[in-house]
């Protein structure tokens, strides 16, 4: 099980999953797990090391050579991950109600989430013996034909905001490809990723191929990183911790895929149909408390109707319920952790200090139905130029920063001046400027008339510094494979031995 007896009354005790077994770390410590909406501690978790990251790469390597998982065909693998679809099916309530409790996300977006969850398992497990290698018509006397085969044990680095699903990105197609994996979860929402080792337990995986280990990034998760046998890192997180996953990486060339940061444009044209670009807006920022790597932070809205669009977005964000992420009728819970609450606290001194104008919010939220937990005032920013920092860093928090534009000329040229490039909402009913902004955007995903839709089947990362690689979607799978081309000579005599053939 993944919670122990705890010494520390009312606190739940979690244990790390290696090669089969629960256990504490190495050292014995832990470390405590707050719940965002009390900013109290309601869980203990193991506080990982280096040796615990040197024993679960060890005991994903020998589940990757030797045993079960190695022979199992791919049509097992993908049973396998079909059944921890349905056991996550099962039990998507339950943990749902975990992550809220760890990260503050509304009970209605996790319970949603985690019941679209399987499908990743579901998907990925239908793709599993779907790999096919091709024959070459090869310019030479040889047939020559190609395998996609499996990289080895691969890291999984996760971080707080969704958990679960973010984790499924990666596991249902590392798994499907036939690695074994080392997880590390963000460290201010480990419970979810442990609870979900218990499905993994039941639905039948040989032990190792699925380990978790838990802790601080620079303690555990750098040298799982570094680990000689780890042969691909996949990371979803900062920028700056990206970058640094990315330099370790290189030391001994592994591969990586990053989904980092943005600071995605929602282009609002003056023909589009208001009130969906309202709620598009809305959806964009201040859904999930704007802690969304894909979040609409710049709104670039068309000059002739941004005094019109600003007051009826104000009007409708207002009118926001904050409180209790666990009730089903809040529409804006807190921020995720207290560095994070201070983060997004120091973005709104910094905007105001490069001279904007504040419309809503603008602070920190003290309504009663807060209590104690770390919330913050959804805030419209006007009067934003885009190249001030709060329209170019990521602040990950419900701050939105509205920015005027001519033409289309320019929403593009304004929505692409950013390092970024992640994602990008195009509103308009002009299906010629709609199809121009698609090609023109830099960005992974564009989005017309819609915002934040995801699905397990279509492509999703980074352009510029927002990544590396692609989740979701076939080609997802092939990030976690490697091609073999195999050549058998069909000549008739042995050619010259000197020269190449
Ligand atoms: P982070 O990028 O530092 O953490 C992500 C994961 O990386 C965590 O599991 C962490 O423990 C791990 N990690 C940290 N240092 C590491 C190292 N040296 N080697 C290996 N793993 C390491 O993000 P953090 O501190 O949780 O949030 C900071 C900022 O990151 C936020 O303010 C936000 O701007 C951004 N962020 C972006 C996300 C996205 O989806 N793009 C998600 C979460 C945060
Ligand atoms: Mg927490």
């Amino acid at each position: 099980m993944a919670v122990a007896a705890s010494a520390q009354e009312g606190l739940r005790r979690y244990r790390m999953y290696v090669g089969g077994e629960w256990s504490d770390a190495a050292s014995g410590e832990t470390f405590e797990s707050f719940d965002p909406y009390t900013a109290k501690p309601w869980a203990l978790i193991p506080r990982g090391g280096a040796e615990d990251a040197a024993r679960a790469v060890e005991a994903a390597h020998e589940a990757f050579t030797a045993g079960e998982w190695p022979g199992l065909h791919a049509s097992a693998r993908g049973a396998l991950l079909r059944r921890l679809g349905d056991l996550i099916a099962e039990n998507a309530e339950r943990l749902a109600d975990l992550e809220v409790s760890d990260n503050g996300k509304l009970i209605s977006e996790m319970a949603a989430q985690l019941r679209y969850v399987p499908q990743w398992y579901y998907y990925f497990g239908g793709l599993a013996d779907k790999v096919e290698g091709s024959v070459i018509p090869i310019d030479k006397p040889a047939f020559n034909y190609t395998k996609h085969e499996p990289l080895g044990v691969v890291a999984l680095i996760t971080p707080w905001n969704s958990p679960l699903l973010l984790l499924s990105f990666k596991l249902a197609p590392a798994l499907a490809a036939g690695n074994t994996v080392v997880i590390k979860p963000s460290e201010f929402t480990s419970a979810s990723t442990l609870a979900l080792m218990e499905l993994v337990e039941q639905a039948g995986f040989p032990k190792g191929v699925v380990n978790v280990i838990t802790g601080f990034g620079p303690e555990v998760g750098q040298p799982l990183v570094e680990h000689p046998k780890v042969r691909k890192v996949a990371f979803t997180g900062s920028s700056a911790t990206g970058a640094r996953v990315y330099e370790t990486a290189a030391r001994d060339i592994k591969r990586v895929s990053l989904e980092l940061g943005g600071k995605s444009p929602n282009i609002v044209f003056d023909d589009c149909r208001i009130e969906d670009a309202v709620k598009g807006a809305v959806s964009g920022i201040f859904a999930a408390t704007g802690q969304t790597c894909i979040a609409g932070s710049r709104l670039l809205v068309q000059e002739s109707l941004h005094d019109e669009f600003v007051d009826k977005l104000v009007s409708f964000a207002s009118t926001a319920k904050m409180g209790n992420p666990k009730a089903a009728e809040t529409q804006v819970g807190p921020v995720t952790n207290l560095p994070q609450y201070e983060k997004v606290l120091s973005y709104l001194d910094i905007a105001k200090g490069e001279g904007v104008e504040t419309v809503l919010g603008g602070g920190k939220a003290t309504r009663p139905e807060c209590g104690e937990g770390w919330f913050v005032e959804p805030t419209v920013f006007t009067g934003v130029e885009n190249s001030m920092r709060i329209a170019q860093e990521e602040v990950f928090g419900p701050v939105l920063a509205v920015i005027p534009f001519k033409d289309e000329e320019e929403a593009i040229e304004i929505g692409n001046d950013v390092v970024f490039g992640l994602a990008a909402g195009v509103w308009t009913q002009d299906i010629r400027r709609a199809l121009t902004l698609a090609d023109r955007i830099q960005a992974g995903t564009v989005w017309i008339n819609t915002y934040r839709a995801v699905s397990y089947m279509s492509p999703f990362g980074g352009y510029k510094q927002s990544g590396i690689g692609r989740e979701n979607g076939q080609e997802a799978i092939r990030e976690f494979m490697q091609t073999k081309s195999v050549w058998i000579s069909t000549a008739s005599e042995v050619p010259n031995p000197f020269v190449m053939r």
